[in-house]
């Protein structure tokens, strides 16, 4: 069985998980940070290089003021006292996502936790937060073109890799799986340029529910995958 490097994960269905047992929504998202600490363990302990999560998307705050203040209020809990298990376990933070959204005490969490995780060997575990496919893009086309204006490169340097350099993801491996709970069929603006050559894997279980078996199938499937990449293995015309 192959271990994926690197598994990315739509985490959806917390509403709905808290919905279909008459909760607030905020319960569905509480039940989803223990899902998120169980699927850092396991890959971790599968040895999977990089594990990105997709925590909030650049277009959830435009839900109610209630459920993205209290959104905040859970990711500093997280920030602040997960960090600690987190280097116990030798796991590497990387946060993406335009941060500048987030309020200072956030920035600051968020600086504080990758600083102490920095020199971990273990999973690096990557969190999208206000983090949009298309702002990623947006962002190294800004910074390119920065280099060109400033006289660094020339615009016919402009390509893929040099392009690539820029995205978020350009340290860590290639995305091998895309995971989506929750039944929904869609990307909702994650990664986009990294996807390129992803195996995609969806499944109805909602996030709250997603625990080491429904990670195992994910994997199981990701090995029944012929990936060609464009290309042919007997070269047969
Ligand atoms: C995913 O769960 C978590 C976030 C987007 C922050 P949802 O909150 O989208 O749950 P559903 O999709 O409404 O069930
Ligand atoms: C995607 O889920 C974002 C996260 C899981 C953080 P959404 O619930 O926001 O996506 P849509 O609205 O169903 O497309
Ligand atoms: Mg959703």
């Amino acid at each position: 069985m192959i271990t994926p490097k690197h598994i990315a994960i739509i985490m959806d269905g917390n509403g709905r998980w808290a919905s279909k047992r008459y909760l607030p929504r905020i319960q569905g998202h509480k039940k989803g940070i223990k899902a998120v600490r169980e699927a850092v363990k396991n890959c971790n302990n599968l040895g999977v290089e990089t594990l990105t999560l997709f925590a909030f998307s650049s277009e959830n705050k435009n839900r109610s003021n209630n459920e993205v203040s209290l959104l905040f209020k859970l990711f500093l809990n997280v920030l602040k006292k997960e960090t600690n298990k987190l280097n116990k376990y030798n796991v590497r933070l990387k946060i993406i996502g335009d941060m500048g959204l987030f309020p200072q005490e956030i920035q600051q969490a968020a600086i504080d936790a990758q600083t102490l995780l920095a020199n971990n060997s273990g999973l690096t575990l990557v969190i999208a937060a206000n983090y949009g496919g298309q702002w990623d893009i947006a962002q190294a086309a800004q910074k390119l073109a920065k280099q060109a204006v400033d006289g660094k490169i020339n615009s016919d340097e402009i390509n893929i890799e040099s392009f690539e350099k820029y995205m978020s993801l350009a340290d860590q491996p290639k995305v091998d799986l895309l995971i989506r709970t929750s039944g929904e069929l869609r990307i909702s603006n994650f990664l986009l340029w990294d996807i390129a050559y992803s195996e995609l894997y969806f499944t109805d279980i909602l996030w709250p529910d997603f625990n080491s078996t429904e990670l195992d199938k994910a994997i199981v499937s990701f090995n029944n995958r012929d990936r060609r990449f464009g290309s042919r293995k007997d070269k047969a015309c």
